[in-house]
């Protein structure tokens, strides 16, 4: 199986090392990358996939921190939270929506998690739509997000890297998902398919309002997310629905998702944690994406 990621440091395509001479000897390439242990290019640069299958392709200039993007903390908070299924609801939505677009159009295979955290929605994605299973790319700044993510994925197809200088084949997927993440328009023009679809998921007006309620004395709205440059919205899906958090972990582990997180005072967390709302409104849009032509 071919890998689409190019090289961070000279834009050439990678490969999984040893799966070309192993093809050339009549081998699976398959059966080799399940051996081959590094990504490399033409010009020797090369990079270790890690026991857990993701790959590093974030060039130690372009890594702003130590750690950059979310932490560990943030990392298990999430995953706790999306595991007990509060986000459920809109998991399934935006893997309807994509199921319908690929009923309509069946060489839609392939797509890119841009900010994936640890996989939750592609993982969702994915199988519900298995057709994508073998050319489906997650990548995440933070490490501890994408080892996590790796494990669900196709080996070596999750990658520490930023959505601001993505190293991925030009023109490659059918599918961008950007799902509470940052992005840049020019980096999914360059990777995203020109009939391709760019997925925006992001919160709605009303999203969390009785946290944010509890934690900002004045409650501030969402704004929507304008529609990018040079793409024309085809579809704005909003998803709502109520959150029943009854437990002290799980309104923790939603504020710890949040930026209000690092805003908020140590006795209004704890507030918040022990007496704060059962009932949260979850308000999403999910909107469909496709280039101006
Ligand atoms: C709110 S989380 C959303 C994660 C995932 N999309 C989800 O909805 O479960 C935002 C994610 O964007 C990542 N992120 C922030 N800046 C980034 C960048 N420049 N490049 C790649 N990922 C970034 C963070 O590490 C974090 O995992
Ligand atoms: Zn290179």
């Amino acid at each position: 199986m071919s890998i689409w990621w190019t090289c961070p440091l000279c834009n050439q395509s990678l490969s999984i090392d040893g799966a070309n001479a192993n093809a050339a000897a009549g081998g699976s390439s398959e059966s080799v990358s399940k051996q081959g242990n590094r990504l490399s290019c033409m010009n020797n640069h090369s990079f270790d996939i890690a026991k857990q299958g993701y790959v590093n392709l974030l060039p130690v200039q372009n890594k702003g921190s130590k750690n950059p993007g979310d932490s560990k903390d943030m990392v298990r908070a999430r995953t706790d939270f999306l595991t007990e299924g509060h986000y459920l609801p809109l998991a399934e939505t935006l893997s309807d929506v994509i199921k319908q677009l690929i009923s309509t159009d069946k060489n839609l295979n392939s797509g890119l998690d841009i900010g994936a955290g640890e996989g939750y929605f592609s993982n969702s994605i994915v199988q519900t739509n298995t057709v994508l299973k073998d050319h489906w790319y997650l990548l995440d700044i933070s490490k501890e997000a994408i080892k996590s993510a790796a494990k669900k994925f196709v080996r070596a197809h999750s990658a520490v890297a930023s959505v601001f200088s993505i190293p991925l084949k030009q023109q490659s997927v059918d599918f961008v998902v950007q799902a509470f993440a940052p992005a840049s328009v020019d980096e999914v023009n360059k990777v995203l398919k020109d009939s391709g679809y760019w997925l925006q998921v992001f919160p709605g007006m009303t999203h969390l309002k009785e946290l944010r309620a509890a934690i900002y004395p004045k409650a501030i709205e969402h704004e929507p997310w304008p529609v990018p440059n040079g793409y024309k919205e085809v579809q704005l899906i909003p998803v709502n629905f109520t959150m029943h958090l009854t437990t002290a972990a799980a309104r923790a582990n939603l504020l710890s998702m949040t930026p209000m997180v690092w805003k908020c005072s140590e006795q209004s967390r704890l507030d918040w944690q022990n007496q704060g709302c059962e009932n949260v409104q979850a308000d999403f849009l999910i909107r469909v994406c496709q280039r101006d032509s």
